[in-house]
């Protein structure tokens, strides 16, 4: 090891960079969002939120997709590829639902808060940030309201199905985040860029949930 990298050892690292997300979570525990349509009370403002969370799965496949050509390390690469085929089979489930439901699942306008933050994670140039920034902050808060949505006796069934098929994709690869940054954010430089990426998701998030929370319920018009 060379003197010059003071990069800290990965299984501390990652506990590090995990602390805010997991306190996010618990922030969530006491204070469900309207993405886990925990409060909503409308079928009306249930087919909003699956609107807004299929276009969150599009824009995840597009984002892998289009990460395959500048990702060297191989094995991030294939994972990238099964994700987005993943992501496109979440997407044909959140449709069919809505379909079902006698609504149309591609009208939607995305929030300009969730521009915002696929925009920025497609700027993330480097493999860290985009594992730290997509799976790593991002797919561990998604699952884990998730989680609170198949527990929660306030949401339908017909909600929770499709979600059930997507939390088993998901629990399936859980850990492989975690084994990538374990393996390439080994240097002081590439663990500063995977904590800022998950900076950055993070205030990106929560400013997404907030403007569902305000337009789901029709307080915010877009
Ligand atoms: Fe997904
Ligand atoms: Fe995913």
């Amino acid at each position: 090891m060379n003197g010059l990298n003071s990069a800290m050892n990965s299984d501390e690292f990652l506990s590090e960079i995990l602390v805010p997300v997991h306190e996010f979570c618990r922030f969530l525990d006491a204070n469900p969002p309207a993405y886990c349509y925990i409060p909503l009370r409308t079928d009306e403002q249930r087919i909003r939120v699956m609107k807004s969370r299929l276009f969150n799965e599009l824009r995840a496949a597009e984002l892998f997709g289009t990460w395959l050509r500048t990702t060297p390390e191989l094995d991030v690469k294939a994972t990238m590829a099964e994700s987005a085929h993943e992501e496109m089979v979440h997407a044909e489930l959140l449709s069919k639902r809505i379909r079902d439901l006698g609504a149309e699942p591609f009208d939607y306008k995305p929030l300009p808060a969730q521009i915002a933050m696929f925009n920025a994670m497609e700027g993330l140039n480097e493999t860290c940030e985009r594992i730290a920034g997509l799976s790593l902050a991002g797919e561990t808060v998604a699952n884990y309201l998730i989680q609170m949505c198949l527990k929660s006796p306030d949401v339908p069934e017909w909600i929770k199905q499709p979600y059930r098929r997507i939390t088993q994709d998901e629990e399936g690869h859980g850990s492989a985040p975690r084994e990538f940054l374990k393996r390439y954010a080994t240097t002081e430089e590439r663990q500063d860029r995977t904590r800022r990426a998950v900076a950055m998701r993070m205030v990106l998030f929560r400013e997404y949930l907030a403007s569902l929370d305000r337009w789901a319920t029709g307080k915010d018009r877009w």
